[in-house]
């Protein structure tokens, strides 16, 4: 039995924030919060058209964040001349498009070998660990490993939005597969995306997963309980299987 890390994704407090163009909430502190919660790694995204997390947020959060800092980003040139000079812990390469809500569908990583491969050198070269955002696919999970991949986080999207039991329990499966492969070839395995206190729990059955990337449903939990709670009762669910073996 493994403990898994959770990665805080705290975008949505900067969403909150750029709906007024203001001070305030401010995602430095929600870091804070977080990791004197219990988060073992902070997370944001800084996209191209900075829609929530600012440069500032990065550089503060560079200096400032106690754990782990993983920055979630478009494989461009702007953002990968940034992350070089800033350095976080991680960064996470992923698809972006100007118009989505949100990261849709994983990277494809055969498509776009020679560019990540070569992205993916320079962040290794900083001593900078790199993951791999993309769907449960045995082709893109192996090509991800012979890119140069250490880490590949699996998209749970489907499985999270699945809108049957049936339908859900197959996108589970896949995941799970795609687990054990990743696992099998050397791969650490993370996984997020629409991950929240319900539906994280049937992940469990695999026991090797390094981290969870969870943002939405924790920021919108902390609305009603609290960040310092929504945090912690995350924490307590994805390390339930750990307890119940300790004691
Ligand atoms: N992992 C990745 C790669 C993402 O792009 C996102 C969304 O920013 C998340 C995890 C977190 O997803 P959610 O906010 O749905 O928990």
């Amino acid at each position: 039995m493994n403990y898994i890390k959770l990665g805080v994704n705290i975008d949505h407090i900067a969403t909150l924030r750029q709906a007024r163009g203001g001070i305030e909430p401010e995602p430095i502190a929600a870091a804070a919060i977080a990791e004197l919660n219990g988060a073992d790694g902070i997370t944001i995204h800084l996209r191209e058209d900075r829609r929530h997390i600012q440069d500032r947020d990065l550089i503060l959060l560079r200096q400032t964040a106690q754990t782990s800092l993983n920055l979630e980003m478009a494989n461009t040139a702007e953002i990968i001349k940034i992350a070089l000079n800033v350095k976080p812990n991680q960064i996470t390469l992923v698809p972006e498009r100007r118009q989505e809500l949100t990261t849709e569908g994983g990277l494809d990583v055969i498509k776009n070998f020679k560019s990540l491969k070569n992205t993916i050198t320079k962040f290794q070269k900083k001593y900078i660990d790199v993951s791999l955002f993309i769907e449960a696919n045995k082709d893109q999970i192996k090509y991800s490993k012979e890119c140069g991949a250490t880490h590949i986080e699996l998209h749970t999207g489907s499985y999270a939005n699945a809108k049957t039991k049936t339908a859900q329990k197959k996108e589970l499966q896949k995941l799970l597969e795609a687990a054990e492969y990743a696992d099998s070839i050397g791969l650490i395995v993370n996984a997020g995306h629409g991950l929240n206190y319900i539906n994280v729990t049937p992940l469990l059955v695999f026991d090797k997963w390094n981290e969870f990337n969870i943002g939405h449903s924790i920021i919108s939990r902390a609305v009603f309980v609290g960040l310092a709670n929504a945090v912690r009762e995350m924490k307590t669910i994805i390390n339930s299987n750990l307890q119940m073996k300790i004691r």
